[in-house]
């Protein structure tokens, strides 16, 4: 089953999201419209919750977690990923909270408490330590990530595109199942 329970609570799913089914689901998940989920993905949304937003993508083999309360932070740190995000394949998201049309390049790891705000490129094999806030409009790249340079127009065009692509790509596979 790729979609499980836990504590009772099942992931809540938006009109017309793909999940493919070797993604596993778990627990307090909730996606947007028109989310989706490739190949090899695991969101474990158990001792926290975790939000994707509309128009969202997940690409292969990303994995989405966050932290558990503790007394010095006791709501933890969920994973909250806004509107029109597309997260490459190989991504590790970490009780981070990201705002709209961010590229997260493959292979990046974006540790608890990361704030990244919205029109944003993290570069591919970056990575962001934990509480780091990432500022608007500018490209991100590194390990540890170092703010590179400002986005031109045609980058932040392609931040929507992209998950408008998605968008059509799951739209398809939906249509062939
Ligand atoms: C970050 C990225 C957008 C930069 O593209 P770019 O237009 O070639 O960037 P620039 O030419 O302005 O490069 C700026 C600098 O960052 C370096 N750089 C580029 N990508 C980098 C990366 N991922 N990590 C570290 N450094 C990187 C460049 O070598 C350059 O360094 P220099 O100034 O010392 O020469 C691109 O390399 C990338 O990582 N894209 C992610 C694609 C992806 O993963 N998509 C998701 C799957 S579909």
């Amino acid at each position: 089953m790729m979609i499980r329970a836990y504590k009772g609570i099942s992931p809540a799913l938006g009109k017309g999201t793909y999940i493919d089914s070797s993604s596993v689901l778990i627990g307090d998940v909730v996606l947007g419209d028109d989310v989706s989920i490739w190949p090899l993905v695991a969101a474990r949304g158990d001792v926290n919750f975790i939000r994707i937003g509309n128009r969202t993508n997940i690409q292969d083999g990303s994995i989405l977690h966050l932290s558990r309360s503790s007394k010095s932070k006791p709501e933890g740190s969920p994973l909250i990923i806004g509107d029109d995000v597309t997260v490459g394949h190989k991504v590790m998201l970490h009780g981070c909270t990201l705002g709209n049309r961010i590229l997260v390049g493959m292979g990046a790891i974006v540790m608890d408490d990361v704030i990244v705000e919205d029109d944003v490129i993290i570069g591919a094999g970056s990575l962001v330590p934990p509480g780091k806030h990432l500022q608007s409009g500018y490209l991100y790249v590194g390990s540890p990530v170092k703010q590179a340079r400002p986005l031109n127009e045609d980058e932040k065009s392609f931040l929507k595109e992209s998950a408008a692509n998605y968008v059509l790509l799951k739209n398809d596979y939906l249509a062939q199942d």
